[in-house]
């Protein structure tokens, strides 16, 4: 089957691929452009791992063509942090150990960074409810959610 050529906006950086009609944004991310941060957990929209911005919307990569990515602008996670600084979230994590094998980390942190954009100040509840959809199955929650929202107290702060 003829490859479509795609032309989006990847980190921020123009970037073009080829890629079949039926590929997943998720498997051009990955296999196409060299961009394996982003997780293939569950290719069914269920767990989150896959979790990128889509023109400032929170998608499951694998649930989105790339052909769909065509003019758009895409973030992953390895556009979270600027140059060597880490994105606040990034450096809290690491610092409150908020990960423990990691697969679901780049989703988690996408996701909760598109959280903190919208909504600076989220309860508990707000926060683990935002992340509902991004399943760890290291099952370390509670310090993924505190890590969430020591970040926002710190961002508030700054
Ligand atoms: S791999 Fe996309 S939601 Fe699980
Ligand atoms: S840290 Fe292992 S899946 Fe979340």
């Amino acid at each position: 089957m003829a490859k479509h050529h795609v032309t989006t906006t990847i980190n921020g950086e123009v970037s073009e691929f080829l890629c079949e009609p039926q590929e997943t944004l998720l498997d051009v991310l990955r296999d196409e452009v060299g961009l394996t941060g982003t997780k293939e957990g569950c290719s069914s929209g269920d767990c989150g791992a896959c979790s990128v911005m889509l023109d400032g919307r929170l998608v499951c990569s694998c649930l989105v063509l790339g052909v769909e990515a065509q003019d758009k602008s895409v973030e992953t996670i390895e556009g979270m942090a600027d140059g060597e600084k880490l994105h606040p979230l990034q450096q809290k994590f690491l610092e409150e150990a908020a990960l423990q094998c990691g697969y679901c980390t780049p989703g988690v942190l996408i996701a909760a960074k598109a959280l903190l954009e919208t909504n600076d100040n989220p309860t508990e509840t707000e926060v683990r409810y935002w992340l509902a959809g991004n399943l760890c199955r290291c099952t370390g929650y509670d310090k993924i959610v505190r890590a969430v929202m020591d970040t926002a107290a710190d961002m508030r702060g700054a």
